[in-house]
């Protein structure tokens, strides 16, 4: 706004040429505070496949705590892990009020599914949900994740929309050996497309009581 002030306040000491130009640069300002430019444009994160391990029964404990199940004392195996970010829109809005969904191995490599033969942990409930704030933000408190056969660490994860598709991908951790042996990250051959579905794990405050933490932002369409 300021860039237009002193420009138009320069009008009354031009002649017309002068003004005309004064104009046109005024012009082109406001096309440029009233359109998206081309920078603004962050890459969509890729949908990756949902897996054969989506809940085919939800858990009764639903919230965004997996490292405790409701009506238990103990706690989820595994390093404590805070898994949180922001739902961007492509121009970079936040996405207020979306519902995100992760979901996840226990930390024995065992989903809490009929399909999964593995060991269970009765204390990580394995799904949870979370509703975005007015500023995109998501939290989750949930266990680092771990590899099992044929697939590094990684969190699954819908995104849902009033009136938008389900948006469903992976987030897979930034700098895992091995990552590139991962059958499905391997499919995904752009570098750029590929920092969309890695975080960034940091070491958690310890007066936090997790081990873990990122700030993962998700872009949708
Ligand atoms: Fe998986």
């Amino acid at each position: 706004m300021r860039a237009i002030d002193q420009t138009s306040s320069h009008h009354s000491v031009q002649g017309p040429l002068q003004h005309g130009r004064a104009r046109r640069r005024v012009m082109a300002l406001l096309a440029a505070l009233f359109t998206a430019p081309a920078w603004a444009s962050l890459l969509r994160t890729p949908a990756m496949t949902e897996g054969p391990f989506y809940p085919v029964e939800l858990p009764l404990d639903q919230d965004n705590d997996l490292t405790r199940v409701a009506g238990k004392t103990g706690v989820a195996s595994g390093d404590a892990f805070d898994f949180a970010g922001r739902v961007l829109d492509a121009s970079g809005a936040p996405v207020a009020g979306a519902v995100v969904e992760i979901w996840q191995c226990n930390a024995f490599g065992a989903y809490h599914h009929p399909g999964d033969g593995g060991r269970l942990d009765p204390h990580f409930q394995g799904w949870g949900k979370t509703t975005t704030d007015a500023q995109g933000r998501y939290r989750f408190r949930t266990i680092r994740p771990v590899a099992y056969s044929g697939r590094l660490p990684h969190i699954h994860y819908k995104v849902k929309r009033a009136g938008k598709p389900e948006f469903t991908s992976q987030v897979m951790i930034d700098g895992e050996a091995g990552n590139e042996r991962d059958f499905v990250f391997r499919h995904l051959r752009d570098a750029e497309a590929r920092k969309r579905v890695l975080m960034t794990l940091a070491r958690a405050p310890k007066e936090s009581g997790a081990v873990w933490r990122t700030e993962y932002e998700i872009v949708v369409g």
